[in-house]
């Protein structure tokens, strides 16, 4: 069959296959997208505990946007959402910037509808539903709730960018009112939630103009941000504004309503509007800033204007997000199959998200509004593995933003943020290792334009050179509050002992020294494509020597090292992973560490007793790459069962469907390139590593490419071993590909078998 004839017959059994989706009104299914109606925005809700759930919530926005809008069944904080599948009542809809589960909220704005007495507490407002009565998608959203004097209240939502459209419909309850809560107890330090802070905001009510506006400074990480950037004057505002008349108004104040004020200031405070009559519908759009209430009222007029009915809003998110997930046509997947894809593809296109407003944004580094593009939520040490590479292929139209916006932080706070939450909570997260090094790297080496490249070098070089203050006194603990930027914690003592952080110095110093020795290699090749040969060849060297500094040979293993070079033992040092995961850490020097790990064969021997002892630990990040690595010791075949075993067993369409933490899109990235057949190992290596296509055919349109990329790997669903590869022509020996030869498109064809072949499996064959 010719290429020609196997797309027409793609393209067919897409649109036959098309889901509809449950229950969502056909007003809100335009304009058709088989992928969009293949996400469901639970998977990844559920899960037994904080940390064994995906941290995802069903939110509605488009892709990246500043604000998604969930309903609330609970009070969020760090390491819990807003909204758990399992909980039966819905208290709001809440304006949320929570990026991850765990990190904290802030600014956010819940609308709570009602009917009857107003009750403004948490405690006092829930209304039961059902799932039953609950349609899910990502651009739409409606529940009926039980409304607590009896009747129901219809609640829809949509959404843009920083304007939450929420429609109410009350049916049969007494006096309407929608409340808007600006302040609440908020919860600081991790998982205390009796452990409050009541931060002070304002509200502000105009019944000529039907608005609600106010201000909320809630910011549930500032305890863990730099001591030299307080972010004073952080606040999230809103503005809401309603398309009925106000029958009355007032503001409440820690439980105390007071009908007819129309301004308040403090803690515990929301406004409110009633409503005439009963057996009415109220629109309200809910416009959110970081940087002040007429700016609010700015990006609702532009986003949201008057007169726009929710359908429209609806379908203007749901067609941003059929752009992107369009993009992707898969054959040989089951409906299944294609749910936990579309809904991997649509969890890699949330984050960074959004913080500029119309050309201004507002900067917690230097606590001032700039001009430009910026971005926030950024998860590097998790995302630098593979969802980086996602979305350069996927939304290559961000990148320049979101590497200029890093390089704006660097500006304003002296550092490239590690992990940026509203502004930078960075210092001593517990991902360690200066990655925006990569991303910046990895941005400049595939040819991204459109952010300064001098700037870029200044500030990796900074990264990789200049250690925090105090830093061989300050230990940078995970989460540990009241220091300064964490960034290379220990470098001092890279220079001083030989190479590694020292573990009497620094926590999660293996951690550490491998992930920094990452970085330099990223810093080399951001030098190398400056030209900048001697710095090239100084970190490449740095790259190559010091991971090696703390590999044991008597144990085989890495191990943290102190300053006068004696072991530390086979447990210190590591974060998020053992002396397992991490032995494998070293993605830039593969060929290096196979040798000591005495050659290919005796690595291989050493994956199999990870993956066999049950050590591999894919609901986190420094797993990930592992499965690929006998691919790169002449075992393709071994990574191919791996792969499709740990995709089998970590992903699947149920709201328990993700095994880890979502952690801003990585999980979601290492399924989608999994399932294409390919893996960013060495992310700023520019190639890829061939692991094994799950379906029969993947069609792909990147936004940049010439042309489409066509896989075709017939029988893959239950053939997992590649017999042979082409690309294009070229008969593929090694399993690798290239950037270039990737976006270059055209035809992948792989060869499958349902036994292990020989393909670049020399050590295996036959065995
Ligand atoms: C969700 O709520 C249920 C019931 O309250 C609880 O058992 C479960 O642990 C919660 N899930 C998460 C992820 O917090
Ligand atoms: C998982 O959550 C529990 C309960 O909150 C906590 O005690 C435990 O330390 C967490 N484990 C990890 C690995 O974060
Ligand atoms: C509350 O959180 C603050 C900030 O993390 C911490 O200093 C304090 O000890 C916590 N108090 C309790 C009772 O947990
Ligand atoms: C109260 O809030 C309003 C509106 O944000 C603000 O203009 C005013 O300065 C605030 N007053 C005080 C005392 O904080
Ligand atoms: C709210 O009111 C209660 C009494 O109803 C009081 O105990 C509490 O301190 C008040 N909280 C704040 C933050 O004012
Ligand atoms: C930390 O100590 C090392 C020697 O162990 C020294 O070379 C370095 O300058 C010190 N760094 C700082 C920031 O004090
Ligand atoms: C690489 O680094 C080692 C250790 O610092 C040094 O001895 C060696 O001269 C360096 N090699 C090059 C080519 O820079
Ligand atoms: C290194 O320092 C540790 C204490 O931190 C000490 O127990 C050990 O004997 C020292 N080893 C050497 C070789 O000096
Ligand atoms: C080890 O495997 C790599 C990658 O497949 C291959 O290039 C190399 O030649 C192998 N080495 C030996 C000694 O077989
Ligand atoms: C779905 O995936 C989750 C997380 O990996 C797992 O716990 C659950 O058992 C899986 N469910 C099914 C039906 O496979």
């Amino acid at each position: 069959m010719s290429v020609r004839a196997l797309l027409a017959l793609a393209v067919l059994s897409c649109l036959l296959s098309a889901a509809a989706p449950k229950d969502v009104p056909s007003a809100f299914q335009s304009p058709y997208s088989d992928a969009v109606d293949h996400v469901n925005p639970l998977i990844g809700n559920g899960g037994e505990s904080p940390n064994g759930s995906g941290g995802m919530i069903p939110s509605t926005a488009p892709p990246f946007a500043m604000t998604r809008w969930v309903a609330q069944t609970r009070q969020n904080y760090v390491s819990v959402t807003p909204y758990n599948h399992s909980e039966t009542s819905i208290h709001g809809f809440q304006g949320t910037h929570q990026p991850a589960i765990w990190m904290g909220e802030s600014g956010q704005v819940v609308v709570v509808p009602g009917a009857g007495k107003v009750l403004p507490k948490f405690e006092d407002r829930g209304m039961q539903f059902s799932h039953d009565n609950e349609v899910v998608s990502p651009s739409y959203y409606s529940v009926e709730l039980n409304a607590i004097e009896g009747g129901k209240i219809l609640a829809e939502q949509s959404a843009t960018s920083r304007v939450g459209h929420l429609r109410f419909t009350f049916k049969g309850t007494s006096a309407p009112y929608v409340l808007l809560e600006a302040t609440r107890g908020s919860v600081i330090g991790s998982n205390n939630p009796n452990n409050l802070t009541y931060p002070e905001g304002s509200v502000v009510i105009n019944p000529e103009t039907r608005e609600i506006c106010g201000s909320n400074p809630e910011r549930q990480d500032y305890i863990i941000a730099p001591l030299t950037t307080p972010a004073k004057k952080w606040s999230g505002y809103f503005c809401a504004r309603f398309d009925q008349p106000f029958a009355s108004y007032g503001v409440a104040q820690n439980g105390t309503v007071s009908q007819g004020q129309t301004s308040g200031n403090g803690s515990l405070l929301s406004g409110y509007a009633t409503f005439g009559s009963t057996n009415l519908q109220v629109n309200a759009r809910v416009a959110v800033s970081f940087i002040s209430i007429d700016q609010a009222r700015v990006n609702l007029e532009k986003e949201i204007p008057d007169g726009r009915h929710l359908e429209e809003t609806a379908r203007q998110t749901r067609a941003a997000w059929a752009e992107k997930l369009d993009r992707i046509m898969l054959m040989g997947a089951t409906t299944d199959q294609k749910v936990t894809f579309y809904t991997a593809f649509f969890h890699t296109l949330q984050y960074p998200y959004e913080q500029d407003e119309y050309g201004k944004y507002y900067s917690g580094y230097d606590d001032s509004v700039h001009e430009g593009v910026s971005y926030t939520g950024y998860s590097n040490w998790d995302t630098f593995r593979a969802e980086w590479a996602w979305l350069i292929l996927f939304a290559p139209e961000r990148i320049p933003g979101m590497v200029q916006s890093m390089l704006q932080d660097y500006k304003e706070g002296g550092w490239l943020p590690m992990w940026k939450n509203v502004i930078g909570e960075d210092s001593a997260y517990e991902s360690v290792g200066t990655h925006a090094d990569s991303l910046v790297a990895e941005a400049a080496l595939k040819g991204i334009k459109g952010f300064d490249l001098d700037t870029a070098w200044e500030a990796v070089y900074k990264d990789a050179t200049v250690p925090p203050l105090l830093d061989n006194t300050t230990v940078y603990g995970d989460r540990q509050e009241g220091v300064n930027y964490e960034v290379r914690a220990g470098l001092s003592s890279v220079y001083a002992q030989n190479g590694w952080v020292a573990d009497d110095i620094h926590s999660e110093s293996a951690s550490r020294t491998l992930d920094y020795s990452y970085d330099d290699f990223a810093v080399s090749v951001l030098a190398g494509v400056l030209g900048k040969t001697d710095e090239q060849a100084f970190f490449l060297n740095r790259s190559m020597i010091n991971p090696f500094t703390i590999f044991n040979p008597a144990t085989g293993f890495m191990e943290a090292r102190k300053a006068n070079g004696s072991w530390a033992g086979p447990t210190r040092g590591f974060t998020e992973g053992d002396k397992w995961a991490y032995t494998f850490d070293v993605v830039q020097d593969i060929p290096g560490l196979v040798a000591h790990k005495g050659g290919n064969a005796s690595f291989v021997e050493f994956l199999d007793e990870h993956f066999d002892g049950g050590h591999n630990d894919h609901t986190n990040e420094p797993s990930h790459h592992i499965p690929y690595l006998y691919s790169m010791a002449n075992a393709a075949s071994k990574s191919q069962a791996r792969i499709r075993q740990i995709a089998e067993s970590n992903y699947n369409s149920s709201i328990n469907g993700l095994s880890g933490n979502e952690d801003c899109g990585q999980m979601s990235a290492w399924y989608l390139f999994s399932a294409l057949g390919f893996y960013p190992v060495s992310p700023v290596s520019g190639e890829y590593v061939v692991g094994t296509p799950f379906f029969d055919m993947a069609i792909v349109d990147f936004p940049s490419a010439e042309k489409k990329l066509l896989v075709l790997s017939a029988g893959a669903p239950s053939r997992p071993y590649i017999r042979s590869l082409d690309i294009n022509g070229r008969n593929v020996e090694e399993p690798v590909i290239t950037h270039e030869e990737l976006v270059k498109g055209g035809l992948f064809l792989f060869e499958m078998s349902d036994s292990p072949q020989a393909w670049s499996s020399g050590v295996t064959a036959g065995n």
